[in-house]
C-alpha cells in the first residue's frame, strides 16, 4: 500500500477480501471485516490515507441439497452491514462503501441439468443394503464438481409422476471413470428406468464454466425458459466442433 500510494498512476481506493465459498452464516465475514478494517485504520494512522471502499467478496451458499440452509440476501447483507458498522465504530472509522461479489448465489439456482437415464444397475452393498446406479448421458464433462471436490447434489425424476417407493440411487456419468459421479446419494422412485428424464438442480455455477470435452463427449446446450417460452443460449456441441481444431 505504501508503494501504491507513492505511485503517481495508481489510486488506492479500497480493500478487498474473499474468504471462501458455500458460506451459510456471517461468522467468517466478521473475522474478515475485522482484519481488513484493522488495515484501513492502520493506513489512516500510519500513512494518513483514507480508504473508503470495502469489498468483502462472494461465497454466499446455495441449496444443493436439503442439508444446505442459505439465508436470504437481505438477512446476509443486514448481518454483514451490522458487523462492519460495529467494527467501524470501535476503530473510529467512517463506514466505507461496502460491496460484494456473489457468484454462485446468483448463477447457481438459475439452472438445472436435464439428463436421460441409460443403464441402471442394482448393486449390493452388503447385508440388506443396495443402491441403484443410474447412468446418464452426461457426467464429469458437464459437471465435474462432484469428482473434483466431492460436491453434493440432489436429483429429481422429471417428466413423469411415480408413486413407486423411493430407492437410494447414485447418478453416474458415461465417461468410463470410477469417479464419474454426478449425485452421490439421493432417493428416486424405485421404478426409475432407461429413457426417464432426471434433473439435477442448482447447476448454474461452476458447471458449464468447468465443462470439458473429456473423452470427446460434446457439451450440452444451455436453454433459457421463461413463461413457457424457450430460447437457446448456447447450442449443443457437434462432432464437427470436436474435430474443428484438428489440423490433420
Ligand atoms: C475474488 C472472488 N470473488 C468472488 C468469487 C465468487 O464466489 P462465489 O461464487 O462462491 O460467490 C470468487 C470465486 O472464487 C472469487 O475468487
Amino acid at each position: 500500500m505504501r508503494r501504491t500510494l507513492a505511485a503517481s498512476r495508481l489510486d488506492l481506493v479500497g480493500l478487498h477480501s474473499h474468504i471462501g465459498s458455500q458460506i451459510f452464516d456471517t461468522g467468517g465475514f466478521d473475522v474478515a471485516a475485522r482484519r481488513v478494517l484493522g488495515l484501513v485504520a492502520q493506513v489512516r494512522d500510519e500513512l494518513a490515507h483514507t480508504i473508503d471502499q470495502l469489498d468483502l467478496g462472494g461465497g454466499f451458499g446455495v441449496m444443493y441439497n436439503s442439508q444446505h440452509t442459505p439465508q436470504s440476501p437481505e438477512t446476509l447483507a443486514g448481518g454483514i452491514a451490522e458487523i462492519v458498522v460495529r467494527q467501524c465504530r470501535e476503530l473510529e472509522l467512517e463506514v466505507p462503501h461496502l460491496s460484494f461479489e456473489p457468484g454462485r448465489a446468483i448463477a447457481g439456482p438459475s439452472t438445472q441439468t436435464l439428463y436421460s437415464v441409460g443403464t441402471i444397475k442394482d448393486v449390493r452393498l452388503g447385508g440388506p443394503h443396495h443402491r441403484l446406479y443410474v447412468s446418464v448421458d452426461g457426467g464429469m464433462s458437464d459437471n465435474v464438481r462432484t469428482a473434483l471436490y466431492d460436491a453434493d447434489y440432489s436429483c429429481l425424476l422429471t417428466g413423469r409422476v411415480s408413486d413407486a417407493s423411493p430407492e437410494v440411487v447414485r447418478v453416474v456419468g458415461k465417461h468410463c471413470e470410477s469417479g464419474d459421479i454426478v449425485v452421490k446419494d439421493e432417493y428416486l422412485p424405485g421404478d426409475v428406468r432407461t429413457g426417464d428424464l432426471i434433473s439435477v438442480p442448482v447447476t448454474g455455477a461452476y458447471c458449464y464454466s468447468l465443462a470439458s470435452n473429456y473423452n470427446h463427449v460434446p457439451r450440452p446446450p444451455v436453454v433459457a425458459v421463461r413463461d413457457g417460452e424457450i430460447r437457446t443460449l448456447i447450442r449443443r456441441e457437434t462432432e464437427e466442433d470436436l474435430l474443428g481444431l484438428d489440423v490433420g
